[in-house]
């Protein structure tokens, strides 16, 4: 089968696309006639060892597909052929990844696409909205009625979370580009800062005057200093972003206000936990109320050139990887 694999660690180049053999599947697992891949900035830490995680060469990269079930083991009885499926759990902690035309998936990280959602707009969106979900409630325990202030607004985890908060009637402050102002309020957002007005600290006050019940900085600037400030008592800080920023955490003011800050990677979800985040964000994307805003669709050829790309910080929106038409 025709693959995007490595078998080395290193930059872009390492990537190839050949024949690697085709995978067999285990008892529990399903094979997967692959559609659609994304990919992910993670894609990029792993493919260069920046994300340490188990990878057994000729790697195949990439976490996320779209594709249709070829195959189901007996320990996978939720699954027949010709089911349209997708999962974002490849590609790291020893499984093999989903850039290829067959992958084999474990069956409790693999899930039914809901009637209706687009492909691309799936693999796009399960990897971002899968983590904006994690960060929001798994993590983050966002409620109905609390204030969340999600920084990134505008991208594709940030874009995520804005429309998955005001979903769960949550009062949604979006910091984002200037530009980005009405995307954003059409996402749910009640209030939109511009992150580069020296004045956004009072601005989100003024917005959440109770403080912030929840403070999600998807643009991985994690100024921490500033994120406690804001807290509402009891508040959280959710990390998820800024492999290499080291803030200074103001301690004392964070135990005074009961707050904590909390850091998390999908990488490390449970089965359960990636299971609930793609059932809600199906969910949401079948209601039409979840769209990625920007996708480039390139052929899995163009794989390693997509991961230059997103290393040279060229991206906005979602690169995917089109493995094969559509079946059917
Ligand atoms: N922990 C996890 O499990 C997990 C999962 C998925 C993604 N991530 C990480 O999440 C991050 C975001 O991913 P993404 O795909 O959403 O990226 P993205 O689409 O590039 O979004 C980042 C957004 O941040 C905005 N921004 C930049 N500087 C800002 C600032 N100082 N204040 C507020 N907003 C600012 C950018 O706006 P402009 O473009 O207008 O500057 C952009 O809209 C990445 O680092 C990714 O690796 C982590």
């Amino acid at each position: 089968m025709l693959a995007a694999y490595i078998e080395e660690l290193g930059p872009p180049d390492v990537i190839r696309v050949g024949e690697l053999p085709p995978p067999r599947p285990g008892p529990c697992d399903v094979l997967v006639d692959v559609e659609v891949t994304a990919v992910n900035q993670v894609d990029t830490f792993v493919r260069s060892g920046a994300f340490r995680t188990p990878v057994p060469f000729p790697f195949v990269v990439g976490r996320d597909l779209v594709g249709t079930v070829a195959e189901a083991g007996p320990g996978a009885p939720g699954f027949r052929p010709g089911d349209r499926v997708w999962c974002n759990s490849l590609g790291h902690a020893g499984r093999q990844g989903a850039a290829a035309e067959q992958a084999v998936v474990p069956a409790d990280r693999l899930h039914r696409l809901p009637d209706g959602v687009d492909a691309v707009e799936a693999v796009a969106l399960s990897h971002p909205a899968s983590a904006a979900h994690l960060a929001l409630f798994t993590h983050g325990g966002l409620r109905a009625g609390e204030t969340v202030c999600v920084l990134g607004a505008a991208g594709n985890v940030g874009s995520a979370a804005v429309v998955l908060a005001a979903r769960a009637g949550a009062r949604v402050v979006a910091v984002a580009s200037a530009r980005d102002a009405g995307h954003c309020r059409s996402l749910g957002a009640g209030h939109v800062v511009d992150y580069r007005d020296p004045d956004a600290p009072a601005l989100i006050r003024s917005a959440a005057p109770g403080g912030v019940d929840l403070y999600v900085d998807t643009s991985g600037h994690n100024d921490l200093e500033e994120a406690v400030e804001l807290l509402a008592p009891r508040g959280r800080v959710v990390v998820l972003a800024g492999l290499r920023s080291r803030p200074v955490l103001p301690a004392g003011p964070l135990y005074l206000k009961d707050g904590s800050v909390r850091g998390f990677t999908i990488s490390h979800a449970r089965a359960d936990e990636v299971a609930e985040a793609a059932a809600r964000v199906g969910a949401v994307m079948a209601e039409g109320l979840l769209r990625p805003r920007a996708v480039e669709v390139l052929p899995l050829s163009a794989a390693a050139e997509a991961h230059r790309r997103i290393e040279r910080g060229e991206v906005r929106g979602k690169l995917v990887l089109r493995v094969a038409e559509p079946a059917g």
